[in-house]
This record gives C-alpha cells, sequence and structure tokens, in this order.
C-alpha cells in the first residue's frame, strides 16, 4: 500500500478568525482564504502523485449564516471560478463540483457548469469544490437513487455518491477537531490531521510538512502491519 496521499481533503476553518484578529471584516478573511485555495491547488496540481484535492468551500449549514456573508460567499465563488479558469486550463487541473448545487443561482450554476465542462479533459489534479454540501445529505441522496435497486452494497452506494473516492489525508485547520459532515463516508481510512493555522496563513509549506508525517504513518485498514 502506498504511503503517497493520493487524495487530499482539507476543511479550510478560520477565516473570520484571522480576519477579526486583523481587525478587518469576516468577508475580509475569506477574499484572503480564497488565495489560499490557490496556491494549495497550485501546489497540489505540480506534485503528479497528488491525483485528487477535495475542499470544503460551502456546506449545507453554512446558510445559517448571516444573509450578508452568504450573499459574499456566493459573489466570491463566482469571481474566483471565473478568474481561475484559466489556472486550472494552465495547471491541467479539472474542476469537479460536489454537492447540491441546485439551491444556487442560476448565475452561480452556470458558471460551475462553464468551469466543468472547460475542465473536463485535464488529466492532471482534480479539484473538487464542496459546494452546498453535507455528507448526510450526500449519503441520503446516493440512497434515494438506489431505492429501487434490489439490494444496496457498500460499493453501490459508494458508486452513487457525489464523491466516490476514498480520502487518503483529511486536514482541519482553525483549531479545532471535528469533521463537520465533511466526507464521512469516504473518510473511512483516512488519516486526520489537525492545525492551529488559520486557513488564511496555511501555506503549500505546511502541507508539505503534514505529507511528511503522512507518509511515516503505518496504515493497516483494519488488518495487521
Ligand atoms: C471557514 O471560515 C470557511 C468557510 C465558511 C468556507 C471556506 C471558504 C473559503 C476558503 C473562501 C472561498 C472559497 C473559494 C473556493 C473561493 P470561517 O468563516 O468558519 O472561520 P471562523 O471559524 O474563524 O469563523
Amino acid at each position: 500500500m502506498s504511503n503517497q496521499p493520493r487524495h487530499i481533503a482539507i476543511i479550510m476553518d478560520g477565516n473570520g478568525r484571522w480576519a477579526t484578529a486583523q481587525g478587518k471584516s469576516r468577508t475580509y478573511g475569506h477574499e484572503r482564504g480564497a488565495e489560499t485555495v490557490r496556491a494549495i491547488t497550485t501546489y497540489c496540481a505540480r506534485h503528479s502523485d497528488i491525483d485528487r484535492l477535495s475542499l470544503y468551500a460551502f456546506s449545507t449549514e453554512n446558510w445559517k449564516r448571516p444573509k450578508i456573508e452568504v450573499e459574499f460567499l456566493m459573489k466570491l465563488l463566482e469571481r474566483y471560478l471565473k478568474s481561475e479558469c484559466s489556472t486550472y486550463l494552465e495547471g491541467n487541473i479539472r474542476f469537479e463540483p460536489i454537492g447540491d448545487l441546485s439551491l444556487f443561482s442560476k448565475s452561480l450554476r452556470k458558471i460551475i457548469n462553464d468551469v466543468q465542462n472547460a475542465t473536463a479533459n485535464c488529466n492532471g489534479l482534480v479539484q473538487s469544490l464542496a459546494l452546498n454540501y453535507g455528507s448526510r445529505d450526500e449519503i441520503v441522496r446516493a440512497i434515494n437513487a438506489l431505492r429501487n435497486e434490489e439490494s444496496i452494497t457498500e460499493e453501490s452506494l459508494s458508486n452513487a455518491l457525489d464523491c466516490t473516492h476514498d480520502i487518503d489525508l483529511l486536514i482541519r485547520t482553525g483549531g479545532d477537531h471535528r469533521l463537520s459532515n465533511f466526507l464521512l463516508w469516504q473518510a473511512a481510512y483516512a488519516e486526520l490531521f489537525f492545525t492551529d493555522t488559520l486557513w488564511p496563513e496555511f501555506t503549500a509549506d505546511e502541507l508539505e510538512t503534514i505529507i511528511k508525517k503522512f507518509k511515516t504513518v503505518e496504515r493497516r485498514f483494519g488488518g495487521l502491519n
């Protein structure tokens, strides 16, 4: 079993606290958080042994935030996808959203769709953004999609999920130690790393240090060595 993390997932937490500590608005933290998304995606795209980067960008619970913050996040996402399309293409990065996109505005759905189509033939890194994503919601949608099947197996359920790839390494920034409804099924055998670093300050160097630690861990997948 390879000790290289091929699928890395990140819960990007701490934008708001980072901005507040600078005396700035929370939205400024999200703005800076988007720059970290770009830097970490570029790092992963340059490492051909990393196949997939899944990032928790907007959860099914994030709608509960103040309207002004939700609206800002929607606009930021739209702006990010528009401006990053060339970065995806230059880096041979395929963009794949996961989550229930039906609640987003028509214009946001269009840009998500456009970037997905534009990058469909890229065969380097897959950058998957979790958008209106919740793991329980994903599992319920998958079960509903399979409800006319005679029986449901681990394999058929796994294949009906938005994300059909097991995670090797799951990182959460921002100091909390929880999974917050992110890729629960896919994280069954993931190594979990938690860092106090707030997302806008997370760097490729820190990711590299975590990957080095990951490589020293013996993964047994329930077996004996
Ligand atoms: C958590 O910070 C972060 C989010 C709500 C989602 C992540 C969003 C970004 C990284 C910015 C936009 C992303 C893209 C792809 C353009 P928080 O607000 O929960 O921070 P806090 O815990 O300090 O309040």
